[in-house]
């Protein structure tokens, strides 16, 4: 997680009245355009809230838990040796309470990834360049699953404000998913296309594509049809790319494969700033 802070807002600003769109200047109807930019901005702090009081639930829990494990372990060092002698069931009964208490930790933890929006950094960005290196950097693990993976980057492209970890998240998370659909002889074509007001990428796979049960909730938080999966990538994904004034949309058909496309604004986005106001306070200090 950044060490930079988060979205979650402090506690004056959970005080803070919504704004109200109908008092905005510019007339009755106002344009329709600002009206949605503030309902976005609304939504976005309404989240930043929620996320907030998780955060904190979460985080109470995160505690007592470290200290069940750490209590566990001394048990398990004061029964030292007197281990063998003790019934193979109580051996078994300890193993299971440390294997339950660490699958809770990994679950928090995740969820705490989730929910702890950071401040969006900002910085000039490659595009093209950075896919690249992404690209590069999965090739051993795509190339032993016999999927080919290509490239096309628009040469027109030119640099656009983002968070360069934050996008890195979202395009990893974009190919895994793209990988874990696809089996040997499959392929996953990356590329990007310049627009007057920003960029276009588009993940696309021959992979195994979604049924619409799967495609209208894959989205979802904790929403996974894969063994091991926590349903958290796609949510990340969306939040990470609206957080930057951006969109995702996503197109699949079973047995044909699936393809993510995102647009992203030149500038990083009015929400991304929007988000960088509010004063952070996830509480971490005390962790
Ligand atoms: N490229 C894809 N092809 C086919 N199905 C996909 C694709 N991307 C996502 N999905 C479906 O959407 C679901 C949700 O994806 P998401 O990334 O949120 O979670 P996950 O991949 O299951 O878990 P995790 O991201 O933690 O590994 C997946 O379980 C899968 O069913
Ligand atoms: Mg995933």
């Amino acid at each position: 997680m950044s060490e930079t802070g988060s979205q979650v807002p402090s506690a004056d600003e959970r005080r803070e009245p919504e704004p109200d769109p109908a008092a905005a200047p510019g007339g009755e109807a106002g344009s329709k355009l600002r009206s949605e930019a503030v309902s976005e901005r609304v939504r976005l702090r309404q989240l930043a809230r929620l996320g907030a009081l998780f955060a904190g639930f979460a985080h109470e829990i995160r505690n007592p838990l470290s200290t069940i494990r750490l209590n566990l372990q001394l048990v398990k060092e004061d029964l030292g040796e007197a281990q063998a002698e003790l019934p193979p069931r109580i051996g078994r009964r300890l193993a299971v309470v440390e294997t339950e208490v660490a699958r809770l930790q990994a679950i928090l933890e995740q969820f705490l990834g989730y929910v702890r929006v950071p401040r969006l950094q900002l910085r000039e960005l490659d595009l093209n360049a950075m896919l690249l290196d992404i690209i590069e950097f999965t090739g051993p693990e795509v190339r032993a699953k016999g999927v080919a993976v290509r490239f096309f980057g628009a040469p027109e492209l030119g640099p656009i404000r983002a968070d360069p970890d934050q996008l890195r998240a979202v395009v990893v998370n974009l190919l895994r998913n793209a990988l874990d659909a696809c089996s040997d002889g499959d392929e996953i074509l990356v590329r990007t296309r310049a627009l007057p007001e920003g960029a276009l990428v588009v993940v696309a796979d021959t992979g195994c594509g979604m049924p619409p049960d799967v495609l209208e909730r894959a989205f979802q938080p904790y929403f996974s049809t894969k063994k091991s999966g926590t349903g958290l990538g796609l949510p990340t994904v969306r939040r990470i790319v609206e957080q930057h004034g951006g969109s995702v949309a996503v197109d699949s058909e079973p047995g044909r494969g699936t393809q993510f496309t995102i647009r992203l604004p030149a500038d990083g986005g009015g929400g991304g700033e929007e988000v960088g106001e509010a004063d952070t306070g996830t509480g971490e200090e005390g962790a």
